[in-house]
This record gives structure tokens, C-alpha cells and sequence, in this order.
């Protein structure tokens, strides 16, 4: 079974409180999301592996190590996946971004994709998987299942909330997938928000309604 790493990082924390608010408005909800995003960036790639280069300082030469160019991929869910993908690219600039959208049919209540747009060599790369609202783990779970059915060998997912339906969902449908997210909260309404959550985050982040 995928593990679920909780960020609990105070900054992480801080700022989150503030994205939940209602009373946050659009350019400062954006704002936080990019920032969170960032420092969630930097504890998902804490396993990055590195190689030794040798460099030379102004004073001697030093064994130093750098990334070793292990290949990324970002694929966000449409929309609000849309939201966390700058403040990941501040910080891994060369990763590369598929686009995936899916909708929920209002028969079967199923999602289906409408869109998608992947890096030709998505099999070669780790795809961290973006959908900031983890809620009944539907769209996540089968927007990891159309990447695998392209070719994608190593995924993580990454959240900004996430609900223990969600988390099980995810869990149970791809046992190879981690999960990483800021929190993990209480259920969900009869409508599948997350309680307490933050709302919708495709309208919060676009100022839709
Ligand atoms: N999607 C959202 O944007 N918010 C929720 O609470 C659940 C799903």
C-alpha cells in the first residue's frame, strides 16, 4: 500500500490556515497556494538523487554533489491543479507539464476525460500528479489509471487537503502511488466537499462562482 506523508511543516501549516479562510480573497489565496506549493515541492523531491561533481573554489577544489537530472513530470488536474503547478516550477524549472481533464458525468457520476496533453516520454519520467482537493479520490484515481494506461511507471500524487475517503480510494486503487499532502481532514459533506476543507479550489484560485 502508497504511503501518505502529511506536511506538517510550520510554515506549510501557517499558510494553509490562510487559504482556508473565507475570508481570503482571490489574489491572496493564489498567492498562498503558489507559496505552499513551493515548500511542498522541496519536501516531495527530499529523494531526488544526486552525483558528486568536483568543483573548483576560489580557495580549492571541493567534492560537491548536484542533482543527477532524474526526469520529471507535473500533471495537474483540471482546474485547480492548475494553481499548484507555478510554485512547483519555481523550484524544478526543467520538469515538465502534461495537462489532464477530466469531468464527472452527471449520469454515472463517473469522471471522463475531456483533455489531455502529455510529454512524449511520460514511461521515462516520474509524474507527480496534481489534484489540491482530495475528496471522494475519483478523479485522482482514475486520472493515475488513463496515465498508466500511456505508460507511466512512477507517480506520486500531490494534494493540498485531502479526505480520508479520498486517501483510501487512492490507496486501494493504486497501492504504488504515494500520497503527499499539507492535511488530512475530518469527511465529507453530502455534496463530497471536504469538511473543513477550503471550498471549492477551482473557484477560490480563478475568482469563479
Ligand atoms: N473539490 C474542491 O474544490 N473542494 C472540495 O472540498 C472537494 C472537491
Amino acid at each position: 500500500m502508497g504511503n501518505v506523508y502529511v506536511f506538517d511543516h510550520p510554515l506549510i501549516q501557517h499558510k494553509l490556515t490562510f487559504i482556508r479562510d473565507k475570508h481570503t480573497g482571490t489574489k491572496e489565496f493564489r498567492e498562498l497556494v503558489d507559496e505552499v506549493s513551493a515548500l511542498m515541492a522541496y519536501e516531495i523531491t527530499r529523494d531526488m538523487p544526486l552525483r558528486e561533481v568536483e568543483v573548483e573554489t576560489p580557495v580549492a577544489k571541493a567534492k560537491c554533489k548536484v542533482l543527477e537530472g532524474k526526469k520529471l513530470g507535473l500533471v495537474p488536474i483540471l482546474r485547480a491543479g492548475l494553481g499548484m503547478v507555478d510554485g512547483i516550477l519555481k523550484l524544478i524549472p526543467a520538469a515538465k507539464v502534461g495537462h489532464l481533464g477530466l469531468y464527472r458525468d452527471p449520469e454515472t457520476l463517473e469522471p471522463v476525460q475531456y483533455y489531455s496533453k502529455m510529454p512524449s516520454d511520460i514511461g521515462e519520467r516520474e509524474l507527480i500528479v496534481i489534484d489540491p482537493m482530495l475528496a471522494t479520490g475519483g478523479s485522482a484515481s482514475a486520472g493515475i489509471r488513463i496515465l498508466k494506461e500511456m505508460g507511466a511507471k512512477q507517480i506520486k500524487l500531490m494534494c493540498l487537503i485531502a479526505a480520508p475517503e479520498g486517501v483510501h480510494r487512492v490507496q486501494k486503487d493504486h497501492p504504488d502511488v504515494d500520497i503527499y499532502v499539507a492535511a488530512i481532514d475530518e469527511k465529507l459533506d453530502e455534496k463530497s466537499y471536504i469538511i473543513p476543507g477550503l471550498g471549492d479550489a477551482g473557484d477560490r484560485l480563478f475568482g469563479t462562482k
